[in-house]
């Protein structure tokens, strides 16, 4: 146990954040057609860092005008118009006291709303688990996407190294690259979609290339004294509960190599962000397994990348946040829900006031009858 409070700044990079608290990216759809920031999306963010938030995390951005779009609605950060859009939202934030990075994303396989092509690319041609999400538009099964070559590798890559240096331009204060969740990245991380031949597939190091090359594209992109980090996880938006088939040996090799990477940090998401990682005796039914042992995937990201680590997953009870922090097993901890139901989560935590419940139907339109945790 350490005396580090919740509520101390902390370094992330080259910035400072006036506390270890943060929101967590969360796709709104609320953009223009043209993907550009709106003024909804001005008081969306503009409300977290009045109410105390030190970072804010922008939902996902796609990076190019191929195939990284995800939803219709998005927002991208391609082009002037974009860059001028996201400006107002940069420094309304900036004006309030807290530091924004912007997630970029590349949806690949699980695209289900692109205004630019009428296909999509995985990895490998494998039609992606489940069903496209009602609640951002999509119906029915994802199609089958056509296989990266290496030049479309090399141009996703490209994708995400420009749209940093616009993001940069727009007053970001850091990139978070969005590795996690089921999009491309994640996609190659993950066995069963990635059944490469090459370089990319194949054993946990291939398949986390791509990962790593897109961190130090990145890097290289915006320079040493931007923050760059990656958000990495095991369940996906289409596939909540997968597990990495190599547990704590894929931890290793995953977060060994990405430490490696020139990043800033790594932003991890589980369920229950203070669950072990991989529960004790999964498959066996061994007498003694319990969910109580093992060390969870933020301890697993620090041990291994040696880098900052931001933990996120049903941490608005401000009881488990601060054991993150004060454990040592994250540097800075994310809200979703819990920021969604409450803007001013910080400043209600720091003057010990009641927080409200999450609500779903205040998030998602009323069919989208969705537990929360699928998504
Ligand atoms: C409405 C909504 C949209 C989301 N969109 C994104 C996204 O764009 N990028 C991302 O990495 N995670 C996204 N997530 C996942 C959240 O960042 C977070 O991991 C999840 O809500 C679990 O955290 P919580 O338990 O604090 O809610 C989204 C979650 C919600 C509720």
């Amino acid at each position: 146990m350490s005396n580090i409070n919740l509520f101390e700044t902390v370094k992330l990079g080259s910035i400072t954040l006036e506390n270890r608290t943060g929101v967590a990216p969360m796709t709104r759809t609320s953009a223009t057609p043209e993907g550009l920031a709106t003024d909804e999306m001005l008081s969306y963010y503009t409300k977290f860092a009045h109410g105390g938030f030190g970072l804010i995390i922008t939902e996902g951005v796609y990076s190019d005008d191929k195939y990284s779009q995800g939803y219709l609605n998005q927002p991208g950060i391609i082009n002037h118009e974009q860059i001028q859009a996201w400006k107002k939202i940069t420094d309304s934030l900036h004006q309030a006291g807290s530091k924004i990075f912007i997630q970029l994303m590349h949806a690949g396989a699980i695209s289900q709303g692109n205004r630019f092509v009428n296909e999509t690319i995985g990895p490998s041609v494998v039609q992606p688990k489940g069903n496209q999400m009602k609640f951002y538009g999509g119906d029915g099964p994802f199609p089958i996407p056509k296989e990266l070559s290496k030049e479309d590798i090399a141009e996703v890559t490209r994708g995400f190294a420009k749209a940093a240096k616009r993001a940069k331009e727009a007053g970001f204060d850091g990139i978070e690259i969005h590795g996690a969740n089921g999009y491309i990245l994640d996609q190659f991380l993950t066995d069963y979609t990635n059944q490469r031949k090459d370089e990319y597939g194949g054993s946990t190091e291939n398949r986390v290339r791509l990962l790593v090359e897109v961190s130090k594209a990145v890097r290289e992109a915006v320079g040493q004294e931007f923050t760059v980090g990656i958000r990495i996880s095991q369940g996906k938006v289409n596939d909540y509960f997968h597990k990495w088939a190599g547990r704590e040996k894929d931890a290793e090799i995953i977060f060994g190599n990405l430490g490696q990477a020139g990043l800033d940090y790594i932003h991890v998401t589980e369920f229950e962000a203070w669950q072990p990682a991989f529960s004790i005796g999964e498959g066996t039914n061994a007498p003694n397994s319990s969910m109580e042992d093992g060390p969870t995937l933020a301890a697993l990201a620090k041990k291994y990348s040696r880098l900052p680590v931001i933990s996120n997953g049903s941490l608005h009870d401000p009881e488990k946040a601060k054991s993150m922090i004060e454990k040592g097993e994250a540097d800075v901890i994310t809200l979703g829900r819990g920021a969604l139901a409450n803007s001013d989560w910080v400043n209600k935590v720091k003057n010990g006031e009641p927080l409200a419940e999450f609500d779903p139907e205040q998030t998602f339109t009323p069919d989208a009858k969705i537990k929360v945790f699928e998504l």
